[in-house]
């Protein structure tokens, strides 16, 4: 257990006694504000405001993870662990009440190591996607790893918290390919989750939230060979070209079992549905199924861009055609815009007349946000169990929504309430589509107004608060989450707003 309060020096004085004294970053350092900015993904929780870590530890081996763990539990510093920084609500660099921590950053902790005889990668924690895509392809061009799109996520929060992506319903979810994982627990020692035998804690961190458990040093992932052509289209549609009527027949072919190699993701903003193809073959062979199944979209030959997995991957995180896969490397952060996003699920179709009244009454408002569609089914949906990882979104689910809202760092107050009042709005007239009791969210796109926990006078985070916003990340799984996070960290010291509360049995 902690001890009650924090001693700050005593903690710098144990970091100074184990480990080199340029990879602790103090409040006092002139490189303090650009270290802890050089991943921070949503500036909002960047203000004179935020509370701020004591200092910033930017770990580049594995003892140095240990000692940071050792040092924060003898000194009552709790730790903020950060691999890509893309945690929505900052959660990863930013404490929401007024206390004592210390950031772990572990970008420096970034070798990927392919072994295509085996199929398989160790990748450390601190890499990003597009680090982990680059290293793929390059070593060999038919293996590939389902991941988002977006290349500068941190391979260790998108694992943790499931990870749903486009090519998902052939694969499965990220959390479905992790094969192993090392870990250092609240002892500081380093866990090899498979040949510990705990299968309980393996269970948990492929999905369950990275901030619970420990923190994730290395992950061993499956890698599944692909094509050495797969194709990408792109096409727009708007309101008057049946954008509505588009996505309410894109609603219908989700679930349709042979279809794994194709998937549709639609992007629905202001009058237009954008609509993103990622099919794991050739064009000739996507027209066929695309004719028989959708001929609505319309699509042809000179819609189709044939590439390796890798290109496309570039494309698709990079929005360009023409760049080079070398951009998958960039970490660099845009700090000019502040969002705010929120989640759903939906497992009945929402329908045309749904769609276009979406589309009049919110989407075409004038400041209104985006809503990205990204459909389950196939491996990702009916061919795991709900309970195999903690992700509980699969039999039945159509897809996941993600609203986003984003406005100037620059703008004045009423720029964003504009902004989260209409998203607050188009959240409250979804209900009545979504899925319900629980109203089912993404732990991913990690939401702070679903709830947050609270601290009983025990200095543990109480079961109960934690029900309130986990059962709708993790729905039947929670509970099991709390009985892992209970067995393996009873003190709580891996905690934040949105951490896995302790269930002592
Ligand atoms: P960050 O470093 O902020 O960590 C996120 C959480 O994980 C924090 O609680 C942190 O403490 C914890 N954590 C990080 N590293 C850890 C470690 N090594 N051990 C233990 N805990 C650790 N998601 C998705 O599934 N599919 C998608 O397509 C997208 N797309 C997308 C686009 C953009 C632009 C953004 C900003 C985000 C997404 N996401 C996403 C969501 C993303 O997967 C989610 O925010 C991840 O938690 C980000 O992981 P990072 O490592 O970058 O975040």
């Amino acid at each position: 257990f902690l001890p009650s309060l924090a001693d700050s020096d005593d903690f710098l004085q144990c970091l100074s006694e184990t480990m080199p004294s340029q990879l602790v970053y103090p409040q006092s350092s002139t490189a303090f504000m650009s270290v802890l900015e050089s991943s921070v993904q949503n500036p909002r929780y960047l203000t004179n405001t935020t509370v701020r870590p004591l200092c910033i530890v930017t770990a580049s081996a594995v003892p140095h993870v240990q000692a940071a763990v050792r040092c924060g539990r003898a000194h009552g510093v709790r730790l903020r662990v950060r691999s890509g920084g893309h945690d929505y609500e900052g959660l990863s660099y930013r404490s929401v009440r007024p206390e004592e921590f210390a950031v772990l950053d572990l970008s420096r902790l970034r070798t990927v190591d392919v072994r295509p005889g085996e199929a398989a990668v160790w990748v450390d924690a601190g890499a990003t996607l597009g680090e982990l895509y680059y290293a793929i392809g390059r070593a060999d061009p038919r293996l590939a790893f389902p991941g988002g799109a977006c290349p500068t996520i941190g391979i260790s929060g998108y694992l943790s918290g499931g990870g749903i992506g486009l090519m998902m319903r052939k694969y499965g979810i990220g959390a479905d390919n992790v094969i192993d994982a090392w870990i250092v627990n609240a002892d500081g020692n380093v866990i090899d989750s498979v040949a510990s035998a705990d299968q309980d804690l393996f269970w948990a961190i492929r999905g369950g939230g990275g901030e619970s458990f420990g923190v994730v040093v290395a992950w061993r992932l499956r890698l599944s060979m692909v094509e050495a052509m797969v194709t990408v289209v792109n096409v727009q549609r708007t309101l008057d070209q049946g954008a509505a009527a588009l996505v309410a027949k894109w609603e219908t072919l989700i679930l349709r079992p042979f279809l794994p190699d194709l998937t549709i993701r639609v992007i629905v903003q202001d009058r237009h549905a954008f609509i993103q193809t990622l099919f794991l073959g050739r064009c000739s062979c996507l027209l066929r199924t695309i004719r028989a199944f959708f001929p609505e979209l319309g699509v042809t030959e000179s819609d189709c861009r044939e590439m390796t997995w890798l290109r496309a991957m570039a494309f698709i995180g990079l929005s360009s055609a023409d760049a080079p896969v070398e951009g998958l490397l960039n970490r660099t952060n845009d700090l000019s815009t502040y969002v705010k996003n929120k989640s759903d699920y939906v497992r009945r179709a929402i329908g045309r007349a749904g769609w276009e009244s979406i589309f009049q009454q919110h989407l075409s408002r004038f400041g209104a946000g985006l809503m990205i569609l990204e459909p389950h089914g196939g491996v990702a949906g009916g061919a795991v169990p709900d309970y195999a990882t903690p992700y509980p979104h699969r039999q039945g689910v159509l897809y996941n929504i993600q609203y986003r809202v984003s406005w100037g760092a620059e703008a004045n107050g009423t720029a964003a309430a504009a902004a989260t009042g209409w998203l607050g709005e188009l959240y409250g007239y979804m209900e009545q589509f979504v899925t319900s009791n629980p109203r089912e969210a993404f732990a991913n796109y990690r939401d702070l107004e679903i709830g947050e926990n609270v601290v009983g006078v025990d200095g543990v985070t109480t079961y109960e608060s934690g029900r309130v916003w986990g059962e709708k990340y993790f729905m039947g799984n929670f509970r099991r989450l709390a009985a892992v996070k209970g067995r393996v960290d009873s003190g709580d010291y891996f905690r934040n707003e949105q951490s896995i509360p302790p269930l002592l049995q």
